[in-house]
């Protein structure tokens, strides 16, 4: 996580940063700081505890013409949230400042020994360590060569990271390297750039070019940016035009991102059905697969995390139901210590809104190495799990700011169940006429979604009885325990309440203990085969005196009659359940958090994008 940006150029540097760093908060919110290097070649820092608006306040008598820059937004690791925690850290003579993301993994043992030679840490923090350590073989080489420094200070560091450093003693320069955590560079008339998202950038510059890992960067003020490997061989790059889905946005009408991304949710369905739809039959260009490797795939695993993980238990559900193929999930932080057995015919998909989690992606590097072929179901164009992986599918949901995931959730849902479509056909389990039919009922979903979220004054009430609540059970059956889990999920995250999601039929062993009167539990039960057991499940529940919350299908009298609240979805066919029991539980998750006063788009803790092991 953390969110980096540098400028070095021709033009004042200061309020690039803060829009920077404004445009990258998702990255983390706990701190703020810049580094600037003035006319006189000393280095003026400034950091606050707390959002990017802190340090704009902060610095909002400054009036700064330095041209050259570095900025950071931390989510923390290594030392709590506060100011001196904050990035840039710097050397004892502040001759060096730099900024990180990332983890270095032997900063322990770095620390020990640098505190043995004499130097001092203010900070608690990882990133300290870089700086000294830099300080120290700067110091130690005495030819003035900072990038061959850097180079030979990354080789000792273990771990991930992205470093941008500011030198006082190299004016209108900045020095990189990325091994782990992204960094992208532009070359602009203006001057140099650099970020760890593009979305940083979109205002200034059309083109980027990505650094890949162990590559290392110098930007000067002429605008020229040169990429080395750790031999300092200069490396040629792509230059990438930018994409407009990585145009900043903000929530308009709306009182918060969550409930925009939330709205737009029939718009993503209806896009995605008609894209697969017109071509009339399923369309996965970007799988590059045979139809011959498709046949002959003996399993396949998907790792993911958080919400992807909830749509990878579908995509399960999907593909062994619908294309008979062996489907493993597993929660990618676990895979790393799991046995895995793979064959020539294995393959994995990674699920990952971001294409940025450092979880999902060290997974697929792990089953990359064992021989498996890995695919991408990523909302970001051109981010790390694209790019590293043999094939992608876009989910196509358009940028999502708010740091619970809505409309990427639902596409990811949607592109899994495209995929179960698209092996069930080359399989020669479904017709093309199947398919088609499947596709249609995908496309008359967007409406359905539309009526659900016109509906949201029906809620206040069972929400304003959650909102009372310490702790609440989430159950459903089959493809409904998945939509379960994301919603405990989507609750706890956003409104601090404890949420806990159990299989329906699990709760008689153990979780029937939580139950008294008063007790709060969400029963999601659509009328499809699951329907009978789980209503049995709610009268056991209300015998114990718990409240029963229910996200039923319009018109099921028994369920009304057994319930204490219903949220009311309409009939869809029976494998589209989950992208319509799911809208509730987000506006569920919205008003509970909303009556606890809490800022539904940037949950305390958390960040957009996890980059850290
Ligand atoms: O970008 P990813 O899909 O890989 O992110 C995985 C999780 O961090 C993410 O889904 C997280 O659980 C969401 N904030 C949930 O709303």
């Amino acid at each position: 996580m953390c969110g980096i940006v540098g400028f070095t150029g021709t033009k004042p540097v200061k309020d690039f940063l803060l829009e920077g760093l404004h445009n990258l908060e998702y990255r983390g919110y706990d701190s703020a700081g810049i580094a600037l290097l003035l006319d006189d070649n000393s280095l003026f820092i400034k950091k606050r505890s707390g959002a990017v608006d802190v340090l704009e306040d902060a610095l909002h008598e400054t009036d700064m013409p330095a041209q050259t820059g570095i900025g950071h937004t931390r989510w923390a690791t290594h030392g709590a949230p506060s100011e001196i925690n904050a990035h840039p850290h710097f050397n004892a003579d502040k001759s060096l400042a730099l900024v990180h993301n990332g983890i270095i993994e032997n900063s322990y043992v770095l620390r020990e020994s640098l505190e043995a030679e004499g130097y001092h840490f203010v900070s608690e923090t990882d990133t300290e360590v870089i700086v000294h350590l830099l300080d120290k073989v700067y110091k130690e080489r005495e030819d003035g060569d900072l990038l061959q420094a850097l180079i030979d200070v990354s080789k000792v560091l273990e771990g991930s990271y992205a470093i941008v450093l500011l030198s006082s003693e190299h004016p209108g320069e900045l020095f990189a390297v990325r091994n782990g955590s992204p960094l992208v560079l532009a070359k602009h008339d203006d001057g140099a750039y650099i970020a760890s998202d593009v979305i940083a950038l979109v205002s200034r510059v059309k083109h980027v070019i990505t650094m890949d890992n162990n590559e290392f960067a110098h930007l000067k003020k002429d605008g020229s940016v040169h990429v080395y490997n750790d031999k300092k061989e200069e490396l040629e790059h792509i230059i990438q035009e930018l994409d407009v889905n990585h145009i900043p946005l903000d929530n308009g009408e709306y009182p918060d991102f969550m409930l925009k991304e939330m709205n737009e949710q029939p718009d993503v369905i209806e896009r995605l059905g008609q894209d697969r739809f017109d071509a009339g039959s399923i369309r996965l260009d970007g799988l590059n697969l045979s139809d011959e490797e498709i046949k002959n795939t003996d399993k396949i695993f998907i790792v993911a995390c958080g919400t992807s993980y909830h749509a990878s238990l579908l995509a399960k559900n999907y593909i062994e139901n619908l294309a008979g193929i062996p489907v493993e999930v597993a929660v990618a932080s676990e895979f790393a210590n799991q046995h895995v057995l793979v064959t020539d015919h294995t393959l994995c998909i990674i699920v990952t809104q971001s294409g940025e989690t450092a979880d999902t992606l060290a997974a697929a590097r792990k089953i990359k190495d064992l021989g498996a072929r890995v695919f991408a179901i990523t909302n970001v164009l051109g981010s790390t799990a694209a790019r590293e992986s043999d094939g992608v599918i876009y989910t196509k949901a358009g940028p999502e700011v708010s740091v619970a995931a809505t409309k990427t959730f639902v596409a990811q849902i949607v592109a899994v169940f495209f995929l179960a479509l698209f092996f069930a056909e080359k399989n020669g389990r479904l017709s093309s006429e199947e398919v088609l039919s499947h596709l249609k009922d995908i496309q008359d979903l967007s409406v359905k979604l539309g009526e659900v979220l016109s509906k949201q004054e029906d809620y206040e009430k069972g929400s304003r009885f959650f909102a009372q609540a310490h702790s609440a059970l989430f159950i459903g059956r089959s493809l409904n325990y998945p939509i379960a889990s994301e919603g405990a999920l989507k609750l706890k995250e956003i409104s601090y309440l404890h949420a806990e999601a159990y299989p329906a039929g699990e709760i008689k062993h153990g979780p029937f203990a939580l139950l008294e009167p008063g007790f709060p539990v969400v029963v999601v039960i659509p009328h499809d085969d699951t329907r009978a057991k789980t209503l049995s499940n709610i009268k056991e529940i209300r015998a114990r005196g718990a409240v029963v919350l229910a996200v039923a299908t319009q018109g099921d009298a028994e369920v009304e009659e057994n319930a204490d609240f219903v949220f009311w979805v309409p009939s869809v066919p029976p494998l589209l359940t989950p992208l319509i029991s799911v809208i509730p539980l987000q506006i569920l998750a919205r008003k509970v958090a909303l009556d606890r006063g809490q800022n539904v788009d940037r949950p305390r803790n958390l960040a957009k994008s996890v980059t850290v092991e």
